[in-house]
């Protein structure tokens, strides 16, 4: 049987951006890995002369990154270590767990130059090969240095991704300064925004206890659509003029019922004398709107109605619907991580300029699809639709 070829990928990921996802996604290409192992670097002392966050938070923004592909896994191996912890120890260790696999250690070419100054650097050698990332626009691999590692038994792949400056340090400044620096991916600028990592302003009271709760209660998947939901519907409230705190925290609930059983979201219903039609009652897909409406007020201490009516409502839509209503209806529809339907780029696109007209599409193609699956409309969203054709266009774009 071919040995697991595994890449790992060092860092403290202060924080992870699309440039550390570029070099991970070349290295499994490139060295045919079945997967990589990203290791966050514990807390060092003095951390916070050094600008570094907390490494849970550090973690957990790792994990949001590559949560969407399978390939990539976050470990806690060098986070629960205590002390220095030099590679050797990390690749020991890993070696161990899993003695049959192949170890491709990932580095930039300044470290590859730096590399004979590591602790027990032959039995790193004997342990792993090096992927090199080019960092510097002359070619590391011709130094006479590196001949030197080679004959010690070092081996390196160099990757063909071009030399790219990302400066965590200038995402951090921009951070600071409470702007969307364009390396970062979107879940993790938002988990970021709601814990006010960096110097950004806490956009959203308690939204670090809201955040573990949420956690406990959803999938990965699920969490990281609702940080997607939560960015989605706050760049739309600023586009249509709404307010974007609620719209930024109806987005991260609305689905904070969407992991629970049928038969407990019926409970649910039952107890709080919830008055739902038969169709909603009996399909989780529509009933943890409702449900997740009275867990948002309950469970999490949204007093704020009209965020719960965005939520009960996130499923079907309702006739009257208000702007916010629409902001999440569209965000849920359109956040980056959906996977692609017919009218996406369409509803996408309109709803940058008309939340009514994005929804008529949204609605319109959902109705076309139930067409095609010969399956029943539901009636709210039948009834939806009539209600936004019939609005004049100066209510359309009305804001509350
Ligand atoms: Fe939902
Ligand atoms: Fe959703």
């Amino acid at each position: 049987m071919p040995k697991e070829r595994i890449g790992i990928m060092g860092g403290s990921f202060n924080p992870i951006h699309d440039r550390h996802l570029a070099i991970a996604a070349s290295a499994l290409a490139e060295a045919k890995l079945s997967r990589i192992i990203f290791l966050p670097t514990g807390n060092p002392p003095h951390k916070r002369t050094l600008g570094l966050e907390d490494a849970e938070h550090r973690f957990e923004m790792t994990r949001l990154a590559i949560i969407r592909e399978q390939r990539f896994t976050a470990s806690r191996l060098e986070l629960d270590r205590q002390g220095v912890i030099y590679t050797i120890d990390t690749l020991t260790l890993l070696k161990k767990q899993m003695p049959n696999a192949e170890f491709f250690y990932i580095i930039g070419e300044d470290t590859l130059l730096d590399l004979h100054n590591w602790r027990a650097p032959d039995k790193v050698f004997a342990l792993c090969t090096f992927l090199v990332c080019r960092r510097i626009t002359s070619d590391a691999s011709a130094h006479p240095l590196v001949r030197q590692l080679e004959a010690r038994g070092a081996k390196f792949i160099y990757l063909s991704l071009p030399p790219l400056d990302t400066s965590a340090t200038e995402i951090r400044a921009r951070l600071a300064r409470g702007e969307q620096p364009e390396q970062l991916p979107l879940q993790v600028f938002e988990y970021i925004r709601l814990m006010g990592l960096y110097g950004m302003p806490h956009a959203i009271p308690n939204a670090q206890s809201l955040y573990r709760r949420l956690r406990e209660a959803l999938s990965d998947r699920r969490l990281n659509h609702s940080l997607l939901v939560a960015a989605t519907a706050r760049r739309l409230a600023a586009l249509h003029g709404l307010d974007e705190v609620q719209c930024e925290l109806a987005g991260l609930l609305h689905d904070c019922a969407k992991c629970i059983p049928l038969a407990a979201l019926q409970r649910i219903a039952r107890e709080h004398n919830m008055l739902l039609d038969k169709e909603t009652l009996a399909n989780e897909a529509l009933l943890h709107g409702p449900v997740g409406a009275v867990l948002a007020e309950t469970l999490y201490g949204v007093s704020d109605m009209s965020i719960l009516a965005a939520i009960r409502c996130h499923t079907t839509g309702r006739v009257g619907m208000l702007p916010i209503d629409m902001a999440l209806f569209l965000a849920d529809k359109i956040e980056p991580s959906r996977r692609p339907y017919p009218d996406l780029l369409e509803v996408r696109a309109l709803a940058e300029t008309s939340l009514v007209a994005a929804m008529l599409r949204s609605l319109r193609s959902t109705q076309q699809y139930v067409t095609r699956q010969k399956a029943p409309l539901h009636p709210t969203t039948q009834r939806v639709i009539a209600w936004l054709e019939r609005l004049p266009v100066t209510i359309k774009e009305r804001s509350t």
